[in-house]
């Protein structure tokens, strides 16, 4: 009896180590190719296995198969004023002072002053797309109430911004001549029709104001001076004023939460003229 129940023991226990065994040998074993059975699993998009639409002639190394394609942060100049990229701030003036784009393009988008606004063509046909678009979304459109300024408007715009509120305020709210982004013909200040939060802060809570917000970098716009950033940008916060840059970068600062051309491109912070 107690023969036949050891029997039993050992049986047992060697059932348990040939199942271990078994299931140490299946965890080893290479795996088929699990791409083959449909939709690709984490694991086989990770692999260091070139797919088949990747560039078949090179295979690339494990290393650079796991590497995404970075963003090229050097595709276009930050310093010229005629690159849809250039970045002025207090701290980087426009070179030459004077400069005025030689593209400048009429849109169909009213103004609250009546007369039709200019931006350059690339900024121009984005504008007019966003504007229609929203209207064709929302029944609601949006006007213009600053578009291009050149030099010499810019010189009249922050004189009177000093005259009303003095230079320190002024300077918070309006860029020194040489120094707007008005004068690359790449922003422009958005409201709502009717006008409601002009060139206010409530204008972010306006449908507008939250539309341009969500939606703006789909047609190459970023919000460039936004809440709480003050100490980079050198501004207030300003939800109206839009900065064509394009559909890629707009996308990258997007996707990436990065929300200043100072932060994205390692600029030094921009709070004082120097
Ligand atoms: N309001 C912005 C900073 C400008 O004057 O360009
Ligand atoms: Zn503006």
């Amino acid at each position: 009896m107690i023969r036949r129940r050891r029997i039993l023991v050992i049986a047992g226990a060697a059932v348990v180590v040939i199942a271990l065994v078994a299931g140490l040998i299946a965890a080893l074993a290479p795996k088929g190719d699990d791409t083959a059975s449909g939709t690709p699993s984490a694991s086989s998009s990770l692999s260091a296995k070139p797919s088949r639409s990747a560039s078949p002639s090179a295979t690339p190394s494990p290393s650079e198969s796991l590497t995404p394609p970075g963003f090229d942060k050097t595709q276009f100049s930050i310093d010229d004023p005629a690159s849809i990229w250039v970045v002025s701030d207090k701290l980087r003036p426009l070179n030459p002072v004077d400069y005025a784009p030689a593209d400048l393009k009429a849109m169909p988008i009213p103004t609250t002053w009546g007369a039709v606004p200019y931006l350059r063509q690339p900024a121009a046909d984005a504008l007019t797309a966003m504007t229609q678009q929203y209207t064709a979304e929302t029944g609601l459109s949006i006007q213009i109430q600053s578009d291009y300024r050149s030099y010499a408007s810019q010189v009249k715009v922050y004189n009177g911004w000093v005259a009303s509120k003095g230079q320190a305020a002024a300077d918070l709210t309006s860029a020194r001549p040489g120094f707007s982004e008005h004068q690359t013909g790449l922003a422009v200040d958005l409201v709502g029709v009717p006008a409601k939060c002009g060139l206010n802060a409530c204008f972010a809570d306006t449908p507008q104001g939250l539309w341009l917000a969500s939606n703006a970098y789909k047609w190459g716009f970023i919000l460039r001076y936004p809440q709480g950033l003050t100490p980079v940008t050198g501004f207030e916060f300003e939800p109206w004023h839009y900065r064509y840059v394009g559909v890629e970068l707009a996308t990258e600062m997007h996707d990436t939460g990065v929300q200043t051309l100072e932060q994205f491109f390692g600029l030094p912070a921009a709070p004082d003229y120097a």
